[in-house]
C-alpha cells in the first residue's frame, strides 16, 4: 500500500517536472498566460493577418527570387496560400509541410487561432 503511494508520488513528480519544462518552450504571452483573452471574433487581413506576415514572413518571401517561390507581399499573395492550405499547414507545423517561419519560433497559439479563423471566414480583407 505504502509502496504504491510512493510510486504514485514519483510518477506525479516526474509528470509535473515534464510539464514545467515544456512550459518554458514557447515563451510567448499567450502560452505563458493562457487566461489572457485571445479575441478571434472578427479577424481581418489588414489588422490581424498582414502585421504578422509582414513581420515574420515577407523578409524571405519577397523580391525577385522569393523563398520556395512563394511571394507574400500583399493581400492576393497571402490569399493564394490561405486557399491552397499551405498557410495553416506550415504555421501549425503540420506533417507534410515545411514549418514556418523557417528557422524561427512557432507563432503563438493565439496568432495561429486567428489565422485559422481568417481562413475559415473566407479571408476577409477588412
Ligand atoms: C528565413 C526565411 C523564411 C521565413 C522567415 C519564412 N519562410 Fe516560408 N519558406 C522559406 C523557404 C526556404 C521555403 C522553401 C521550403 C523549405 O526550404 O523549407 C519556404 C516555404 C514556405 C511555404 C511552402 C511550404 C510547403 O510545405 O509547401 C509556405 C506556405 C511558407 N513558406 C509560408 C511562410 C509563412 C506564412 C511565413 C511566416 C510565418 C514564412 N514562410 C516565413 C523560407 C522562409
Amino acid at each position: 500500500m505504502e509502496h504504491q503511494t510512493i510510486k504514485y508520488g514519483l510518477f506525479l513528480g516526474v509528470l509535473i517536472s515534464l510539464l514545467a519544462l515544456s512550459s518554458c518552450y514557447n515563451d510567448n504571452y499567450q502560452d505563458l498566460y493562457p487566461s489572457a483573452p485571445c479575441d478571434t471574433t472578427s479577424v481581418a487581413f489588414t489588422n490581424d493577418v498582414w502585421p504578422v506576415i509582414n513581420a515574420q514572413c515577407t523578409g524571405c518571401h519577397s523580391g525577385g527570387t522569393p523563398s520556395g517561390n512563394i511571394r507574400l507581399e500583399n493581400y492576393s499573395d497571402v490569399v493564394v496560400i490561405a486557399k491552397n492550405g499551405k498557410l495553416l499547414g506550415s504555421i501549425r507545423f503540420d506533417s507534410g509541410f515545411s514549418p514556418m517561419p523557417k528557422g524561427g519560433a512557432k507563432l503563438s497559439s493565439c496568432t495561429i487561432a486567428k489565422m485559422e479563423k481568417w481562413v475559415h471566414d473566407g479571408t476577409p480583407k477588412n
